[in-house]
């Protein structure tokens, strides 16, 4: 199995409340794992709070995906501990699962459905009354409503993404992992993926997520853990990440707009819509001919 198969592990329902409910969503011990020869986690060690946004933050290769799937039941761990809703993912894998959801790098929806037709398979397929009604409350919390009915090869990367994460909060699962939620999306598609994981952590679901943007972890994360060399070398708020540098030099600097910055200001960064790609592109031919 791979990450590129979010349902499958996602839940029907929530267990029930364990005595364990008080204590962190997700808790990492000495986590060790080797490949042959490869020793890609030495001693992880972290927790994360219920409701919260953790970004788990590595360059190519550092374990991160490795991590993920640890926490997720796909993979064994060699040493350590590890539990997510107060569930042992070694002695616990069944409730593990039905805690969780899995979102990887690329979207796992079908592409001849419709959007709706992906969100109504999921929610049938876990067994789950009013099927269309799940899919259009999805639909909407996600700006695809417009969008909803046609089918997902015609939708861009960023709807697909949305599409794909609305997908694994059906039956609603108090811990959700997602692993580089936004490789490969314009600046656009990745603020409007942002704004859908703020959402999920006000609504109550923890968040771990994984990044190679030290952006993406500033703008969405309560905290970042940095892993390096097989440990996590940094663990805190950003706020807490930032002192660990000396202190800001006051000095008279012309700022030069990012490229980011100009991007959203030609294509707008406020359109959410389904439509948003296509009306963006109408905007940026009419500012070109000018
Ligand atoms: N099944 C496997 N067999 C052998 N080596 C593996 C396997 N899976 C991962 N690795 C290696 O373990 C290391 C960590 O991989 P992992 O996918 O966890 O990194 P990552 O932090 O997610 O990287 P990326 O940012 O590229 O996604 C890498 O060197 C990778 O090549
Ligand atoms: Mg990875």
């Amino acid at each position: 199995m791979t990450l590129r198969q979010p349902s499958i592990l996602a839940v029907m329902s929530i267990p029930p409340a364990t005595n364990q409910a008080q204590g962190p969503a997700i808790h990492v011990q000495g986590l060790e794992k080797s490949y042959k020869e490869l020793r890609v986690l030495r001693g992880v060690d972290f927790d994360v709070a219920r409701g919260s946004i953790f970004a788990l933050l590595g360059s190519n290769g550092a374990g991160k995906t490795t991590v993920v799937k640890i926490l997720s039941t796909l993979l064994k761990a060699d040493a350590g501990t590890a539990s997510v809703n107060g569930f042992d993912v070694a002695t616990q894998p069944a409730d593990v699962r039905e805690s969780i959801s899995l979102t990887g790098q690329f979207a796992a929806v079908d592409e001849i459905l419709s959007g709706r037709e992906n969100l109504v398979l999921v929610a049938r397929l876990r067994h789950l009354k009013n099927p269309g009604t799940i899919a259009d409350d999805l639909l909407e919390r996600f700006s695809l409503t417009e969008a909803g009915a046609r089918k997902v090869s015609t939708y861009s990367g960023g709807m697909r993404r949305r599409l794909d994460i609305a997908m694994s909060l059906i039956g609603n699962p108090p811990v959700i992992f997602l692993d580089e939620p936004t490789t490969g999306l314009d600046p656009q598609a990745r603020i409007e993926v942002w704004q859908a994981v703020k959402e999920l952590a006000e609504g109550g679901t923890t968040v771990l997520l994984t990044t190679q943007y030290l952006d993406e972890a500033e703008q969405l994360a309560d905290r970042i853990a940095i892993l390096h060399e097989g440990r996590i070398i940094v663990n805190g708020t950003l706020a807490k990440l930032k002192q660990l540098l000396p202190p800001a030099k006051v000095e008279y600097v012309e700022k030069q707009p990012t490229l980011e910055d100009v991007f959203l200001t030609l294509v707008g960064a406020g359109g959410k819509d389904g439509d948003a790609d296509k009306g963006s592109h109408d905007h940026k031919t009419t500012s070109n001919k000018k």
